[in-house]
């Protein structure tokens, strides 16, 4: 078992990472840029530092789904996912779809243009909308970091 140890440390440190980042990004980075000097500077140090952490979560995403893919087999639990108490499972892969698809199809095809849009035409409306989908976003992730400690170790309602 030690490689299921092993690969839950990886899935853990991952997440810690990847999350904290949004959470920070959500509840620090966002609020301190939005109440900055001028549209332009708001902008600007955004991309400075958002840009820089989406790559941190790009890499931190893939090792949580491969090390997360792992341990479902590991553990043989594809059968949890059969089952509504073990929601969280559903859960995690909600989450890690979610992310996946902005960080890897969204923004290089859609958001990037976008942004160049919305923040040339009406820059604080686009930072507030930015604002909102990361609260949504920590909040889900949150709601299932919860789910999954509680519910792989013996919680169930
Ligand atoms: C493809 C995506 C994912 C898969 C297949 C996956 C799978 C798993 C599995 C099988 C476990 C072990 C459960 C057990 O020991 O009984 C686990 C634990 C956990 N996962 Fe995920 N996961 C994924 C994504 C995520 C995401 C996105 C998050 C956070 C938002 C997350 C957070 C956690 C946490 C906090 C634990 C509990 C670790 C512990 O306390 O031992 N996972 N995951």
């Amino acid at each position: 078992m030690d490689d299921v140890a092993l690969a839950r440390a990886i899935h853990v440190a991952a997440v810690v990472l990847w999350i904290g980042g949004v959470g920070f990004v959500t509840t620090v980075l966002l609020p301190a840029v939005r109440a900055s000097e001028t549209p332009e500077t708001r902008v600007a140090l955004f991309e400075a530092l958002e840009g820089r952490f989406s790559w941190q979560a790009r890499v931190t995403t893939l090792l949580t789904g491969a090390s997360g893919l792992y341990l479902v087999e590991a553990l043989d639990a594809w059968e949890r996912f059969g089952d509504p108490t073990q929601w969280w499972m559903h859960a995690m892969v909600l989450v890690w779809l979610l992310f996946t698809v902005a960080l890897f199809v969204a923004e290089p095809l859609v958001l990037r243009r976008w942004y160049a849009r919305a923040t040339k035409e009406d820059p604080d409306r686009a930072l507030r909308l930015i604002a909102r989908l990361h609260v949504v976003a920590l909040t889900l992730s949150l709601v299932t970091v919860l789910g999954a400690v509680a519910g792989s170790h013996g919680f169930s309602p």
